[in-house]
């Protein structure tokens, strides 16, 4: 306790600043403790009551008896002009419809402004929901310049469900400092360096020495999608020279897909991707793997469309015990059901609905070690299917024995999202709690420049993101990018050159975020602060090189204890 009057005034105002602060942050407009009108919500079509099941407080809000897809729940919203705002609830579905494994449950606005009237944006949407577990719902827009009213709904597909919904939050998203460029630097050395301490004891007092640092290799990982005939064909040297040159770690870009490996049931061809996955781990370079399944009809192999529904899990089954051991302890991480949010057409033919967690199961029983991965699109660069999202990765970190080791966030930006719309989409998978790799970044601008400032954007973001750990492009080369508009070089396939955007990645991630340092020292120590990764280390006295070393620098630092007795060097520690 503080007796004095200063203090107790002091310790108030601390207090009010806390609860501010906390309730500034994530206000619950909607807590449904009781069915008063007035705050902000109303429903239409439907009839509502309270249900003590409750996701925070001691209520939550019961809807049933929908009478259309629009029966529900919606919000009133004050906003202001050309600003960020997210909404967010927990909604629980009571039932499903007859016959159906999940529920379509999306979040819609309307949106009114002087000179575009009423626009119906959607905010969110979670495609297969599945009943009686508490899920988010949510998402985020802009306001338009004139905007004069916006309402929120809460939408389901399918009238016969009942639902009960607590702890709405509507709220500005968190703005995003105007010196955040500079500050990601601060961040980036806190995340991304580490102290090298390197103490040199010398029987025969001081002399001239000079400690060479080279980095070789970075921990953080930034690689590339790749063509897996071009990776390999030595008429595309310079295709080669530029991956290899710019990037640590590659990802085949088409050939492990089930479709493309086995075009007729029962013929599978290893070699195209079997020639490039040896020829990059030869020359050092890491693998993600992508992808065993792919449940969005257009993407499943052909045949299989024909093949009857209780004979699928059979042909599921086949692959896997084909495509795990076929990569084992060449790749370190699998995409295992790509894109699930978007498709579920394993789940639907099989009628498990939790048919992934088995994949994940059956994947890590064919490969003890490589990392298992969701991959998704519209989670960053969209505003849609964060949520949706978020609760798949709770479900699969929260059940027992289902492997996932990361959460692949695709990145395809064709616009231009705000930073501090992406950092706040990026704090939404964050909370999830595992590690985040970006799996398919591609910036699409023919506008070299303007590319090349907004990728700088984008990856100071990124590399200054706790919770991510690798970068990789969608390609790089214009002769062969799936999005013209985002390729970092061009040239001829024997001379591929950085464009602008490819120069500025390059300066980033091979100068700016790597240690190359030379320092010079009598005896005694020195500390020099480096990006984390594997070294070359020279120790030179009088320009001659008295002893090389290799080590890894890693999270805690490294110690270098180095012994000199004439120009003998022993390592102490
Ligand atoms: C939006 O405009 C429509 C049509 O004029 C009106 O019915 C509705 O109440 C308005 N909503 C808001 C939130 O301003
Ligand atoms: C699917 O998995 C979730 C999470 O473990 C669980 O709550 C749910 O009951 C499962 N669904 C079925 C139909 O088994
Ligand atoms: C490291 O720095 C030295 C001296 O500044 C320079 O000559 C060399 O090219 C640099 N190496 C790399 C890989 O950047
Ligand atoms: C120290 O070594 C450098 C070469 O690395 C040489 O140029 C310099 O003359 C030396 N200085 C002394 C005092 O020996
Ligand atoms: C350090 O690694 C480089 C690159 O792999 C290699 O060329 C060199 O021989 C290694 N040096 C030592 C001392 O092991």
């Amino acid at each position: 306790m503080i007796h004095r009057a200063v203090g107790t005034v002091y310790t108030n105002c601390v207090l009010f600043l806390l609860i501010w602060s906390v309730n500034g942050l994530e206000e619950i407009f909607g807590d449904f403790e009781t069915l008063t009108s007035g705050q902000g919500w109303y429903y239409k079509g439907c009839t509502v009551d309270l249900n003590t099941d409750s996701f925070t407080g001691h209520h939550s809000l019961h809807v049933i008896n929908r009478q259309a897809a629009w029966g529900g729940i919606y919000f009133d919203v004050s906003v202001k002009p050309t600003t960020n705002y997210y909404f967010r609830a927990r909604i629980k579905l009571l039932n499903l419809s007859p016959g159906k494994l999940t529920s379509n449950v999306q979040v819609t606005t309307l949106v009114n402004s002087t000179e575009h009237g009423s626009q119906h944006p959607k905010l969110g949407e979670v495609r297969f929901m599945q009943p009686n577990v508490w899920q988010e719902i949510g998402g985020d827009f802009t306001t338009p310049s004139d905007v004069t009213g916006v309402s929120v709904y809460v939408q389901l597909h399918d009238i016969d469900v009942n639902y009960l919904l607590d702890s709405a939050v509507f709220n500005e998203v968190p703005a995003l400092s105007s010196t955040w460029r500079q500050d990601s630097d601060i961040l980036i050395d806190k995340l991304r360096k580490d102290d090298i301490q390197i103490r040199v004891q010398e029987e025969s007092g001081s002399s001239n020495l000079t400690v060479e640092l080279q980095q070789l290799k970075s921990e953080f990982a930034f690689g590339s999608a790749v063509n897996a005939e071009y990776i390999v064909n030595p008429n595309y040297k310079g295709y080669q020279d530029f991956f290899y040159d710019t990037f640590e770690w590659g990802v085949l870009e088409n050939k492990l897909k089930w479709k493309q490996m086995e075009w007729s049931h029962g013929h599978v061809n290893h070699d195209v991707a079997s020639n490039a996955i040896n020829a990059m781990v030869e020359k050092g370079t890491k693998l993600r793997a992508h992808n065993i399944f792919w449940g969005i009809e257009k993407n499943i192999p052909k045949w299989q469309s024909s093949i009857p529904d209780d004979q699928i899990k059979g042909t599921l089954v086949d692959r896997l015990n084909d495509i795990v051991p076929f990569t084992k302890r060449k790749v370190e991480h699998w995409d295992v059901n790509n894109e699930n949010l978007h498709g579920n057409y394993y789940e639907e033919k099989t009628g498990d609905v939790n048919l992934t967690m088995w994949m994940f199961r059956e994947t890590r029983k064919l490969d003890p070690n490589v990392k298992l991965f969701l991959n998704d699109f519209a989670v960053v660069n969209e505003r849609y299917f964060g949520e949706a999202y978020y609760n798949q990765g709770m479900m699969f970190k929260t059940t027992p024995d289902v492997p996932i080791y990361g959460i692949g966030v695709q990145s395809h930006l064709k616009t231009h999202v705000d930073p501090e719309v992406l950092k706040f989409r990026l704090d939404r998978l964050a909370r999830i709690g595992l590690p985040i790799w970006i799996t398919e970044l591609d910036i699409s601008n023919y506008d070299v420049n303007a590319k090349a400032d907004y990728l700088e954007d984008v990856l100071r973001l990124y590399f200054s993101y706790p919770s991510i750990d690798g970068i990789m492009f969608w390609g790089f080369w214009s002769g062969r990018i799936s999005k013209p508009a985002a390729a970092l070089a061009d040239g001829s396939p024997n001379n591929v050159k950085a464009n602008p955007a490819g120069e500025r990645l390059r300066k980033l991630i091979k100068q700016d975020w790597r240690t190359n340092e030379s320092k010079s020292l009598s005896s005694g120590s020195t500390t020099i602060r480096a990006f984390r990764g594997d070294y070359s280390l020279k120790l030179l006295k009088n320009g001659h090189i008295i002893h090389s070393e290799n080590f890894t620098l890693s999270k805690g630092g490294r110690y270098l204890d180095l012994h000199l007795a004439g120009s003998t060097v022993s390592i102490i520690g």
